[in-house]
């Protein structure tokens, strides 16, 4: 079965994502033709990317690196839930995704932004970023306001 998984972008004490996530964990588990799960980012305590060779050689030295690189190698697709910081998404998430290379690309994502406006401009700011890691990324994107 295609395992999807959620990834909450936001570990701000007291954040709005983990109800958006856990909301759009429920619904997506209706579908029955996926595996969902929901990747909390305050779960791995990545700290400021502190890996000596670039994400793309695979070369992991630390152990909190080689289990955040299981967990997202283990999905097919991604939902990126995300909050707007600033006109963007959130530096942890991007320290995130710049942690890894490989485990990243050939995969699909969807989007669903929240904030003031909607996270539009997060989720557009996300979308170049992943393009450049070869996901492949759905049109479509929820944009919920707070
Ligand atoms: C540092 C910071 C910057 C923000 N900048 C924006 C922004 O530029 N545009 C926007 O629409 N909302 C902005 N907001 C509002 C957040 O998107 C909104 O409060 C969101 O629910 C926060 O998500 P979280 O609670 O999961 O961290 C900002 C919030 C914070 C904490």
């Amino acid at each position: 079965m295609i395992r999807v998984g959620i990834i909450l972008g936001s570990t701000r004490p007291g954040r709005n994502g983990e109800a958006v996530a856990r909301w759009v964990h429920d619904l997506a588990v209706k579908r029955g033709d996926a595996a969902y799960e929901v990747v909390d980012l305050a779960d791995f305590e990545l700290p400021h990317l502190d890996e000596p060779q670039a994400a793309a050689t695979g070369d992991y030295r630390h152990e909190h690196t080689r289990r955040w690189a299981d967990k997202i190698a283990s999905f097919d697709a991604f939902v990126f839930v995300t909050p707007e910081y600033n006109h963007s998404f959130p530096g942890v998430l991007k320290t995130a995704v710049d942690f890894l290379y490989a485990e990243w690309g050939n995969k699909a994502a969807g989007f669903v932004g929240y904030g003031v406006d909607g996270g539009v401009r997060a989720v557009e700011h996300l979308r170049h970023v992943l393009a450049m890691l070869g996901v492949a990324t759905v049109p479509a994107q929820v944009t919920l306001s707070y």
